[in-house]
């Protein structure tokens, strides 16, 4: 980010050009006129009339191509303000133009660094608390609330036991639905905190993802992970929360009736992909896919959406090296 140390007044210099266009084109107006054999009589001949016309078309034309131009690059900077999305970082604007409107729009690309700076800080503020959240309620949910169950389930183990044979059968009923609890209650808390992530690794991590994805939606998942790199804690945890928004987006809007998850070193970096054969079309990016592209500037890497109605979806993260 550069300081301008004495900065160009834009709307100064935008009227000093748009008055020397326009002294320019009635100074030579005057001047055709002066030296043309043209008369205007007073009261004004209807002959004359014609030339006058003439005369000022040609005035008007001449200042509206001059003025127009001058103030083109106006047009793409309200273009760029309208388009400018500050989670898809680096759409500037070229510095170009007629000299007076560059420094307005290096003033708003530099506006642009420093928005995008503070909402990617602001991001990764906001992620890592909601992680710090996440990891506290699946610490409780293990701790407390699955501890309890298993009390309870080892309780109901000896009074099964004892029991007389005309309630055993019940009995059983009971214990099921409470192991069943306690396997849910088990599952909420790997989903909330990937604890396999930092106890077995991403590979690991995603394959546990993949197959309860499976189980969960009937979608079969074709998993291929490939020479990964030592990655930091933070990518991996990108990587893996990314994966787990697609998968779940496959599940709840695609109705396909494949998934490919591939990550893999490319030639641009290290490639996370999701592709499905689903319906595709995704039109309107709610805030699962917001949330993609924050985590995906958190460790500066680019979250690409790939698709077309009928045709599936491809997301694809890239991790630069
Ligand atoms: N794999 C997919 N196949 C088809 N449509 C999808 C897929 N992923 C996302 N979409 C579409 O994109 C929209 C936005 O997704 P998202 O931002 O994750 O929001 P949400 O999942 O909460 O609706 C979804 O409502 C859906 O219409
Ligand atoms: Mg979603």
């Amino acid at each position: 980010m550069s300081v301008n140390p004495a900065p160009v007044r834009p709307e100064r210099s935008l009227f000093r050009r748009l008055f020397l266009i326009n002294g320019l084109v009635f100074t030579i107006g005057t001047v055709v006129l002066a030296l043309s054999p043209a008369t205007v009589s007073a009261p004004v001949l209807v002959t004359e009339i014609p030339v006058l016309i003439v005369g000022l078309a040609v005035i008007l034309a001449a200042n509206a191509v001059l003025v127009r131009s001058s103030l083109a690059p106006l047009g793409s900077l309200a273009t760029l303000m309208e388009r400018v999305d500050l989670l898809r970082h680096g759409d500037r604007l070229l510095e170009r133009g007629n000299g007076d409107l560059t420094h307005l729009i290096r003033t708003f690309n530099e506006m642009l660094d420093r928005l995008e700076a503070e909402r990617s800080a602001a991001s990764a503020h906001a992620l890592a608390a909601q992680e710090g959240e996440r990891q506290r309620i699946a610490r409780e949910l293990h701790d407390e609330i699955g501890q309890s169950l298993t009390v309870v389930l080892l309780g109901l183990k000896r009074v099964v036991d004892q029991a007389p044979a005309e309630l055993r059968e019940e009995l059983h009923g009971v214990q099921e639905g409470v192991r069943a609890s306690l396997d849910e209650v088990r599952q909420v808390a790997r989903r909330l905190r990937p604890g396999v992530l930092s106890d077995l690794g991403l590979a690991s991590a995603l394959s546990a993802l993949s197959s309860e994805f499976s189980e969960m939606s009937g979608v079969p998942v074709t998993k291929k992970v490939s020479d990964l790199p030592v990655l930091d804690d933070d990518v991996e945890l990108v990587l893996y929360r990314i994966a787990q928004e697609g998968l779940t987006n496959v599940a709840r809007h695609a109705r396909a009736s494949r998934v490919e998850l591939t990550l893999r070193q490319e030639l641009d970096g290290l490639t996370l992909r999701i592709s499905d054969d689903g319906r595709g079309g995704v039109l309107r990016e709610g805030a699962g896919i917001r949330g993609m592209r924050e985590r995906a500037l958190l460790v500066g890497a680019t979250l690409t959406i790939d698709s077309k109605r009928g045709d599936g979806t491809d997301v694809i993260l890239v991790v630069p090296a």
